[in-house]
């Protein structure tokens, strides 16, 4: 299974979520790899700083061009029940091809009214192309009128959104260069609700 996480918005979560989202996967005994396409390179930093640190993640980030992402459409590498989950830029063609190569798309977004218009403008894409997709909400704050909001107008949009919602949680900073620890926050979730949309 290819999983794509993207949002044409920056700071929204993308890294974190494919990080903590591949160690559930992991935990749940899955082979699981991240393919970061962020020219940044976030995801790749994590990994090497957590070589560094002496807690090696336990799953491969491996860097990877636009042309090895399209590539990916007619080369599957996820034959044996392996999932790829992939990490990406805010802008750039990159994303489009990372669309098209994935089963399914996590869109995180904060449920700030300034994340939405970018958020559903990447639902739109996804729609457009026929693809299984949910907005996750993050760095979310519990009771919170802009969180039901939020919801609320993803919903109206006819979006797909997901049940679960990850709470801001200073610990997530504190994470970068390291494993996670045993709570996910919630990222558990997410990965059982994908399993039984694509069940
Ligand atoms: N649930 C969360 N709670 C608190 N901080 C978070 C949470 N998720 C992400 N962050 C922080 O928000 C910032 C942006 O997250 P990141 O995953 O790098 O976003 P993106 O990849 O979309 O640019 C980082 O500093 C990260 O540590
Ligand atoms: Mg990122």
């Amino acid at each position: 299974m290819i999983i794509g996480v993207l949002n044409i918005k920056g700071g929204v979560g993308k890294t974190t979520t494919s990080m903590a989202l591949s160690t559930a996967i992991y935990r749940s005994g899955k082979d699981v790899t991240i393919f970061d396409t962020d020219p940044q390179g976030s995801a790749t930093l994590w990994s090497q700083a957590a070589e560094d640190n002496g807690d090696a993640l336990p799953f491969e980030v491996l860097s990877k061009n636009q042309a090895e992402i399209r590539r990916l459409g007619s080369h599957r590498p996820d034959k044996d029940g392996q999932v790829i989950v992939i990490d990406t830029p805010p802008s750039g063609d990159v994303i489009n091809e990372v669309i098209k190569v994935s089963d399914f798309v996590i869109i995180p977004s904060t449920s700030s009214p300034v994340d939405l218009q970018q958020t559903l403008l990447t639902c739109a894409s996804c729609q457009d192309q026929g693809k299984e997709y949910a907005v996750l909400i993050v760095m979310a704050r519990k009771g919170t009128t802009t969180l039901e909001a939020f919801r609320t107008a993803v919903e109206k949009s006819g979006a797909g959104i997901f049940d679960a919602e990850i709470p801001l949680k200073e610990v997530f900073k504190g994470d970068f260069g390291h494993s996670f620890p045993s709570n996910l926050q919630g990222y558990e979730d997410v990965w059982k609700e994908i399993r039984e949309v694509e069940a």
